[in-house]
């Protein structure tokens, strides 16, 4: 079994760069379904997420070049299938975002239903019901989503329940050809869907207002590849930044755009943390103790789910108590019972969690839960006392590129290595 052992207390201080956001570039590479030839795509993190979406390409009849560790040639021209396979959506639920490509290319796709996943149910019923406002039949069966656009896709205003990232996308994906205009109303303002729109418009499509909660889309005949770079990474970012808010050094972290960290930046001052924005990059260390504030998760512009982890880990280590409220996953608080089991004080009521501030940390054997829970147990090491060993690593690897190795740099004493499976983890 592969793990993380990490031996806290060693100063941590330096500069560190991110990669291309993983939510933008999985988003991204489905997109090019839509522009048949070669679209180039530069600093794509080289993540398993992204690797699962390039085998979601490859069945589908795409070809890729791996050009550079961080360039993808993808070649659509001969993408001839629409079928994406449970085996892969189920590794991935952005597996799904190829659902509005498919339909814009070929008026027709079969994606596997998502089932359930660890942080919740995670449903798309707000995809299925944009996309039939706009034309889309829908049949499920066997398990698999049939969706076929007999007579086109046509333009309507569509008013999302909630700012769903995964149906802003797929609605906008599915509405570049259709037939006169689609409003999306109540669309998600994420960096990573402007980055999206901005693709597409280089590639010829017509789309207006990404970033703010009204997206109109006009449709266009066809699109055109190109060459486009991904997003900074504001989640990797984040990370770095709360890990150097723990410290008493100071931690650069480049290759992103502060104002996308807006309202973590300004919660992150809140608690006494020294944040200098730069250009492209972004400066914290911590010179006081840590005070609780509290948090809640919204959609962007609010606090991201994504850094809820990570700044619960933060907060573990404040001077007070503090709630942190989780509204966009039901159950996305796992991590905590495994922080408790390093010495933090936290107690789940519902979606609140109520976090009673400790003096230290003491090093454990943990195991991710999920890809930022994972992050954050990681970061817990840092500063715990002695030894912590951090399982399932794979959730990790999903969104994070060379993690030990960023923070190795850094000055972390951290390693992978392999360690004996224990009796519980086999028989689990
Ligand atoms: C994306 C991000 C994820 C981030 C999340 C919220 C990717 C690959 N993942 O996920 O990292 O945490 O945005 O910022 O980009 N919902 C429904 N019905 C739907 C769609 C969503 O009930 O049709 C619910 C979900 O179950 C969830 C909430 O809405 O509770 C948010 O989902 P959404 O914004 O769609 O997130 P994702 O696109 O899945």
């Amino acid at each position: 079994m592969e793990v993380i052992e990490v031996e806290g207390g060693h100063p941590i201080e330096g500069e560190v760069t991110v990669e291309g956001a993983k939510n933008s570039a999985l988003k991204l590479m489905a997109a090019t379904i839509m522009a048949p030839g070669v679209t180039t795509l530069t600093n794509v993190p080289n993540i398993a997420d992204v690797h699962v979406m390039g085998k979601v390409l490859k069945k589908l009849g795409a070809t890729i070049d791996v050009c550079d560790q961080h360039t993808l040639c993808i070649d659509t021209s001969g993408v001839d299938r629409w079928e994406t396979p449970y085996e892969l959506v189920a590794q991935m639920r952005a597996s799904t975002a190829v659902l509005g490509p498919l339909l814009s290319r070929f008026g027709k796709a079969v994606v596997a239903m998502p089932g359930g996943c660890k942080i919740g149910a995670r449903k798309i019923d707000m995809h299925i019901l944009g996309l039939e406002a706009l034309g889309v039949k829908f049949k499920i069966d066997h398990g698999n989503i049939h969706a076929s656009a007999p007579n086109g896709i046509t333009g309507r205003v569509v008013t999302l329940d909630f700012a769903s990232v995964g149906a802003t996308e797929n609605l906008m994906m599915a509405s570049v050809f259709a037939k006169g205009v689609t409003t999306i109303d109540n669309a998600a303002r994420e960096p990573e869907i402007v980055d999206l729109a901005n693709m597409l418009c280089e590639m010829g499509a017509d789309i207006k207002g990404a970033g703010s909660p009204i997206i109109e889309v006009r449709g266009v005949k066809k699109l055109h590849p190109v060459t486009h770079r991904v997003v900074g990474d504001r989640i990797e970012a984040g990370t770095f930044l709360a890990i150097g808010g723990l410290m008493d050094r100071p931690i650069t972290v480049k290759g992103f755009e502060p104002q996308h960290l807006g309202l973590v930046l300004r919660k992150y001052e809140e608690m006494g943390l020294t944040v200098e924005r730069g250009n492209r990059c972004c400066t914290i260390y911590r010179k006081g103790p840590i005070h609780p504030i509290d948090i809640q998760t919204l959609p962007y512009p609010g606090f991201p789910t994504d850094m809820q982890a990570q700044t619960m880990c933060l907060l573990s280590m404040s001077d007070g108590t503090c709630i942190i409220t989780e509204n966009i996953f039901e159950n996305r608080f796992m991590f905590a019972s495994e922080l408790n089991r390093m010495g933090s004080d936290i107690k789940i009521e519902g979606h609140h969690a109520i976090v009673h501030g400790v003096k230290k940390l003491s090093g454990a054997q943990v195991k991710s839960p999920d890809l930022r829970g994972g992050a954050a147990l990681v970061m817990a090491g840092l500063v715990a006392e002695g030894l912590t060993t951090v399982s399932a690593i794979h959730h990790i690897d999903r969104g994070y590129e060379h993690f030990v190795e960023k923070l190795q740099s850094l000055g972390a004493h951290i390693v992978r290595t392999n360690i004996e499976d224990t009796e519980e983890e086999l028989a689990s």
